[in-house]
């Protein structure tokens, strides 16, 4: 494709007192192309500069008399400057002035040419001012892209150390997992061999009641280790992102039902009553199974961890027309700010490992998964001595 290239003409800015030579060329300097505009002192130069400065309509060059009455040449050069950072300016002196000269280039001036000139000395240099104005803006174009470039490469340099912190965070994590994993491992393992050596010895006898309450040791054991492998199994498959979730229109109190009647046994047992507060038509959007599962997992701890002939209340109420929260609120001990601090985390079950209640620490890490892979969240209010509400909210409606 062909492109128009118009090439504007350079504005040159002439300054001098001595009118018939700033006319002369100002003529001269337009027959070579330039546009030129004249002015017969410091003053009417650094006016015209200004206004053509908010006209948009900048001079590339100022030609200035070294000696002009008020603003002289050095002062104009300076002046102008601070106007226009850009402009070239080349100083106009006689032969005795040469000092001078070399004074306004301290403050700017590319150049001076002797008066009085020859157009072929007066050219050359104005071409060689012209060309280092532009490598000047140039530089500094390139200067800012430097600039800009070292600005992201710091950006992206913080995002790289923040990744790699999260990264070695995430595998402190997952390292922290595995010992914790197979220290619990470890224990009900160490118990089912213990027992069965004693069982097996010939050198321990031991009576059959003994000998029943062993193998019943045993057994416990082994379920607790069963457990104890699907639940990583089932973890292990969440956080992999293995599972996946076919998410449905769920009749909340329906569900809920359907987890108190497994959980009932266990509620009897303790002597703590059940008391469902759920709206008839309110609905969540969440994979069925795996909602059963949270909410189970939530009422068994309300359950296990409540004081005998407590209770148990399941609310639900809406958070906004889009959103409802379900929670779960019992009459146990509560949780001190120091547990709550450490609620979440694998295998931590906040000392009740050596307490009656069976469990492997891993249920709430699970439900928390599970409700954030279904756009939830889960939380936990408590007080001490009072007891404690852990919720959820799930995308749903009241009816
Ligand atoms: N409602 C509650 N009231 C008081 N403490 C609780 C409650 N729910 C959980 N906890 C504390 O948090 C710990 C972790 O709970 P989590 O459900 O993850 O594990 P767990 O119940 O010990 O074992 P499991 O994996 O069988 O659920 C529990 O051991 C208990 O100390
Ligand atoms: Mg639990």
């Amino acid at each position: 494709m062909e492109q128009l290239l118009v090439e504007e003409a350079i504005r040159i800015l002439i300054a001098d007192d001595e009118l018939a030579q700033m006319r002369a060329l100002c003529d001269t300097l337009s027959q070579y192309g330039y546009e030129t505009v004249g002015c017969s002192s410091g003053e009417a130069a650094l006016r015209l500069m200004q206004a053509a400065e908010s006209g948009g309509q900048r001079f590339q060059l100022l030609l200035a008399d070294l000696m002009m009455p008020g603003l002289d040449g050095i002062a104009v050069v300076q002046a102008a400057r601070a106007i226009d950072a850009d402009l070239a300016c080349v100083i106009m002196t006689g032969e005795g002035s040469i000092g001078s000269a070399v004074q306004a280039m301290q403050v700017g001036a590319l150049d001076y040419v002797l008066k009085p000139f020859r157009v072929s000395a007066i050219l050359p240099v104005l071409a060689r001012a012209l060309e280092t104005r532009k490598l000047r803006i140039m530089n500094a174009s390139l200067e800012l892209r430097l600039r800009e470039h070292a600005v992201q490469l710091v950006r992206i340099n913080e995002e790289l150390q923040a990744a790699r912190l999260q990264a070695d965070r995430a595998n402190e994590a997952k390292s922290a997992f595995l010992s914790n994993m197979s220290h619990e491992l470890r224990t009900p393992l160490n118990a089912i061999l213990g027992f069965s050596q004693i069982l097996s010895s010939e050198q321990l006898p031991s009576t059959a009641a003994q000998k029943k309450q062993f193998a019943g040791n045993i057994l416990q054991a082994s379920r607790h280790l069963l457990r104890l492998i699907n639940d990583i199994l089932d973890l292990a498959k969440v956080e992999s992102g293995a599972l996946t979730l076919e998410p449905e229109q769920v009749p909340l109190a329906h569900v809920l039902q359907e987890c108190r009647t497994l959980v009932d046994p266990l509620a009897r047992l303790r002597g703590v009553e059940m008391r469902m507060a759920v709206p008839e038509q309110a609905s969540v959007t969440a994979d069925r199974v795996r909602l059963k599962q949270v909410l189970i997992n939530l009422l068994s701890n309300a359950i296990k961890y409540n004081r005998d002939h407590g209770s148990v209340t399941v609310h639900c109420t809406e958070i906004d027309t889009e959103r409802l929260r379900v929670s779960v609120q019992d009459t146990g001990a509560g949780l001190s700010e120091a547990q709550l601090a450490a609620m979440f985390q694998p295998f931590n079950r906040l000392g009740q490992e050596g307490g009656t209640q069976e469990g492997t620490g891993l249920g709430l890490v699970m439900t928390r998964h599970l409700v954030e892979k279904m756009g939830g969240e889960l939380g936990v209010v408590s007080t001490p001595g009072l007891g404690s509400t852990f919720w959820l909210a799930l995308p749903g409606c009241l009816d």
